[in-house]
């Protein structure tokens, strides 16, 4: 069990506070994170700047980007990873410093970079050449100098979903490392650009440590190379990636993890560069549920449905990556139990958070789908014109409306009737 999620007199808690008691005040779909597992998260990879001292974590904000969530960690002294111009002013907005933010991604544009030469941030990670020389363009014009990583692909196994590892060859992500030294020789003659880092990020949801081994091993041929041709990196960027238990999977510590990578760093002599992360899930993952009420009981002769008010509009993880994310009975019931596959109200079979679970159900039951606070609602969308949930960010017994639900005319409220 979670310290911060666990059951009392049968009723499900979020610290201090009641789900049960949440739900009705704020109504479902609601997402709720506990904030002392956001810092137990944070406090994982505070282990590894304690222990190596050089070392900048940068949370991916796409994993879950609410400003509160943003704040807490920057408060913690995290950076920011970012893959757009919209993550860049979130960031700054939650109070982030510029110089812990790096800007990630495959097709920046222009006024993406822009914003960030402006903003002053520590490093852009370059995905190929016509955007390294993009970018040197676009600093050149406005008298900068852009500091820049190259992302290596290090065609690793990061042994999990294929539509979540991005470190193989056939990815659209990162350059081939083979060829990264001769690239890098060229960023160094553009005008606009200065050589600060390497990055990589080869996965997500990795349990195992191997592939950051691996990975290592290929990043110090890399530096090695660089070192004879004399391009003296500042920084190696892992990325992120480390998984978290959805159900019984054993994921390494983050201190584990890159005690195997600085290993081999020392051993070849880059003991010395700053280590850069970039992790999401690991710090958001398990911090967060998805409460939702259940609106009908349908058993059919195949299945026994229940249809909640939460859909995969809320949490499109089920649907998309066939994710396994536990259910929870908000309050625990002593009727007989049934197999049971929670589905939500949208038009489409694969609309369902989960199949084939025991559960005790009435109508008007509320569930907590577990493990929902990476990629829940940062991927959250409108199909069938559903307003998006609410947040709410638990401290002890205080429970902060993060986000409010959205109306529905909201959702209407940009289009026009012509
Ligand atoms: N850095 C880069 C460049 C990334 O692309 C990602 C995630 C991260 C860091 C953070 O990775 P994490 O530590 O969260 O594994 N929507 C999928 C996951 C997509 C991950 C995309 N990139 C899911 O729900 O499983």
């Amino acid at each position: 069990g979670s310290p911060f999620f666990y059951y009392q007199d049968k009723q499900l808690f979020v610290e201090q506070s009641s789900v049960k008691a949440l739900a009705e005040q704020f109504g479902t779909p609601l997402y709720i994170y506990s904030k002392a597992a956001l810092v137990s998260a944070w406090h994982a990879y505070q282990e590894v700047i304690d222990t190596y001292q050089n070392v900048l974590v940068c949370y991916a904000v796409k994993a879950n980007s609410n400003l509160a969530i943003l704040n807490t960690f920057a408060k913690l002294g995290s950076g920011f990873d970012l893959v757009s111009g919209g993550e860049l002013m979130r960031a700054l907005k939650a109070g982030a410093d510029p110089q812990k933010l790096l800007f990630s991604g495959v097709g920046k544009q222009v006024w993406e970079i822009e914003l960030a030469l402006n903003a002053g941030i520590k490093c852009f990670n370059i995905e190929s050449i016509p955007e390294l020389d993009l970018i040197s363009q676009v600093a050149t014009r406005l008298g900068k100098k852009a500091p820049i990583s190259l992302r290596v692909n290090p065609d690793v196994d990061a042994k999990t979903h294929p539509y979540i590892s991005t470190g193989l060859k056939e990815n659209k992500f990162g350059i081939d490392i083979n060829l990264a030294a001769d690239i890098y020789a060229k960023a160094q003659s553009l005008s606009g650009i200065e050589i600060t880092g390497v990055d990589c990020h080869i996965g997500s949801q990795i349990t195992e440590i191997s592939p950051f081994a691996d990975t290592a091993d290929r990043l110090v041929q890399l530096l090695s190379t660089l070192r004879a041709r004399g391009i003296e990196l500042h920084h190696v960027d892992i990325g992120g990636g480390l998984g978290i238990r959805y159900t019984d999977e054993v994921v390494a510590k983050p201190l584990d993890m890159v005690k195997i990578v600085k290993d081999k760093l020392i051993a070849a002599g880059f003991g010395e560069l700053e280590l850069v992360m970039e992790p999401g899930r690991s710090l958001v993952g398990n911090s967060g549920i998805l409460v939702t009420q259940v609106q009908l009981l349908k058993p059919t002769e195949a299945r026994n449905f229940a249809i909640v008010d939460a859909a995969m509009n809320d949490l499109i993880r089920p649907t998309l990556y066939d994710a396994y994310h536990g259910v929870l009975a908000v309050q625990v019931s002593d009727k007989a139990s049934e197999i049971y596959d929670i589905v939500g109200p949208i038009c489409e079979s694969g609309d369902w958070l989960a199949k084939q679970r025991i559960l005790a159900l009435q109508t008007g039951d509320y569930l907590a789908i577990e493990s929902a606070g990476a990629y829940g609602f940062a991927m959250a969308n409108n199909y069938n014109t559903r307003p998006r949930a609410a947040e709410i960010l638990v401290d002890g017994t205080q429970a902060h409306l993060i986000r409010e639900r959205e109306t529905v005319e909201q959702l209407f409220a940009l289009e026009r009737i012509v």
